[in-house]
């Protein structure tokens, strides 16, 4: 048996086919635009994500594995509003998780309490609620159409069941769900003026949401029944990917922006701490991150202006780990949702000398992004999760300085991946499977095999500590004169 995992990513789509121990069989990938017709909108049409999936399955169809194909999961961005008509007709384009068109409408709805106290968040901008109270005020002829309201994933979804349906973890990210009863809240959609009729049907990510429509599958060359799982957003379909289900298990995500990820047991919302907590893909767990904005583009920054390469950047720094440096840098250079939600912030450097040089600024970088890791590992450990087995995972995880860094910074060692799959497009085939087999979750969502364990420089500990007591006031200091 095969199953497919989908990946609707922003910039494009990977489709990955996995054999029935979850092995990788194959892979393909679209990609598309997202448009920004004003400064802050990111705007996307849904029609470009299915001309991605038919794009990606032509390219799998060539497998010998695809007739056998039995389960799909669909992982995808989350927060964006897909607003369709009673004849399931796109009424403009999706609002994605970056646009931040919203933020008056977020500010108020998240003065009202109920917001934060049942579903768990801040209300932030890039959230689905206020996207609609946006449309409301400004698009009254479009709101006055929908009758359905998709999140990206859920809307891929209908195109492969043709049923509404939407998974929890995906759903935690609109500011209407009830993520401890995982379940929409009367309260918060009356409040977002949405109704419980123009919402999905909800099931968790690792149940079927629908069989794979019978026109599709002939167009695909299928004639099995073929599952389709409820899915999952990216960030818990990572952690599925990742097998970061249980208290203790987590992963550090050095992409574009910086993800620090604890799957939980249990529901422990810590909205003041900007912490996000989301119900997670399978039943009866849940999962919280912190999100720094820019850490890689922290570096890719630095980099433009040095005209050199990351990893020429970081080379003379060698691999053994020195202490703080004096110059330090504050990494907001696109504004910082943990622990501040402050979309205004810009970064800075401090400490500057006649006698700095590229290298002490290339290292402030590196440390002001652990630094702000540090802040989101705080709020965590404030709300009870457990750090000990964080996974390394995302483009910066090559720089073996950074890592050393960051897990004295945290003090928590590090596990480096074997080479292979443990993405959000495995997450997602994993569901699939968990779906159309009924296999128990645990048994299938297993961490990685590890090739390395990065451990702290117990020495420099301390030293980072006390640098990193200076972090927070540093933020403080920075906003007082911007
Ligand atoms: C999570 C978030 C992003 C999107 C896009 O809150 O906004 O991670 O899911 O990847």
């Amino acid at each position: 048996m095969a199953y497919l995992g989908i990946d609707l990513g922003t910039s494009g789509l990977r489709a990955l086919l996995v054999d029935e121990a979850g092995a990788p069989l194959a892979s393909a990938e679209r990609h598309y635009e997202a448009q920004h017709p004003h400064p802050g909108w990111s705007e996307q049409e849904p029609a470009s994500w299915i001309a991605a999936l038919e794009g990606a399955v032509s390219d799998l169809r060539a497998e010998p594995a695809w007739p056998a194909l039995r389960g799909i999961g669909v992982a995808g961005h989350m927060h964006g509003a897909v607003l369709l008509n009673a004849e399931d007709q796109v009424l403009r384009p999706c609002i994605l998780w970056n646009d931040t068109r919203a933020h008056a409408e977020a500010a108020e709805l998240d003065a009202r309490s109920e917001f934060r106290a049942i579903s768990g968040n801040i209300v932030f901008p890039g959230f689905t609620a206020p996207k609609l109270c946006w449309v409301q005020r400004h698009e009254p002829e479009v709101f006055a159409r929908i009758a359905k309201v998709l999140l990206p994933a859920a809307f891929l979804s209908l195109y492969l069941t043709g049923e509404h349906v939407a998974d929890m973890s995906d759903s935690a990210g609109t500011s209407w769900l009830d993520i401890a009863g995982r379940d929409w809240s009367e309260a918060l959609l009356a409040a977002g003026h949405m109704r419980r009729d123009q919402m999905p049907r909800l099931v968790e990510g690792s149940e079927p949401a629908g069989d794979l429509r019978k026109d599709l599958a002939a167009n695909w060359g299928l004639s099995g029944p073929v599952t389709v799982a409820g899915g999952a957003g990216d960030n818990a379909a990572a952690a599925c990917g990742t097998g970061a289900l249980g208290e203790g298990q987590g992963f550090v995500s050095l992409g574009t922006s910086g993800v620090l990820l604890a799957a939980r047991d249990g529901c422990h919302p810590r909205p003041e701490s900007a912490l996000h907590s989301f119900c997670h893909a399978v039943p009866g767990r849940w999962y919280q991150m912190g999100v720094m904005l820019s850490c890689t583009d922290s570096l890719n920054w630095l980099s433009r202006i040095a005209g050199l390469r990351p990893a020429e950047l970081t080379a003379p720094l060698g691999v053994t780990l020195q202490p703080p440096g004096r110059v330090r840098f504050l990494p907001y250079l696109s504004g910082e949702r943990t622990p501040h939600n402050d979309a205004v912030i810009r970064g800075a450097f401090t400490g500057l000398g006649a006698e700095t040089g590229r290298d002490e600024m290339t290292r402030a970088v590196l440390e002001g992004v652990a630094f702000g890791l540090r802040d989101s590992a705080e709020a965590l450990r404030s709300a009870g999760a457990d750090l000990s087995h964080l996974l390394a995972i995302g483009g910066g995880s090559r720089s073996r300085y950074w890592l050393r860094l960051i897990a004295t910074v945290l003090d928590t060692p590090l596990h480096l991946p074997a080479s292979g799959e443990f993405g959000a497009a495995l997450g997602a085939a994993r569901l699939g499977l968990i779906a159309a087999t009924g296999a128990a979750p645990e048994e299938v969502i297993r961490p990685p095999a590890t090739a390395e364990v990065i451990e702290p420089v117990a020495a420099l500990v301390p030293a980072f500590d006390e640098a990193y007591s200076t972090f927070g006031p540093a933020y403080h200091g920075i906003r007082a004169i911007q």
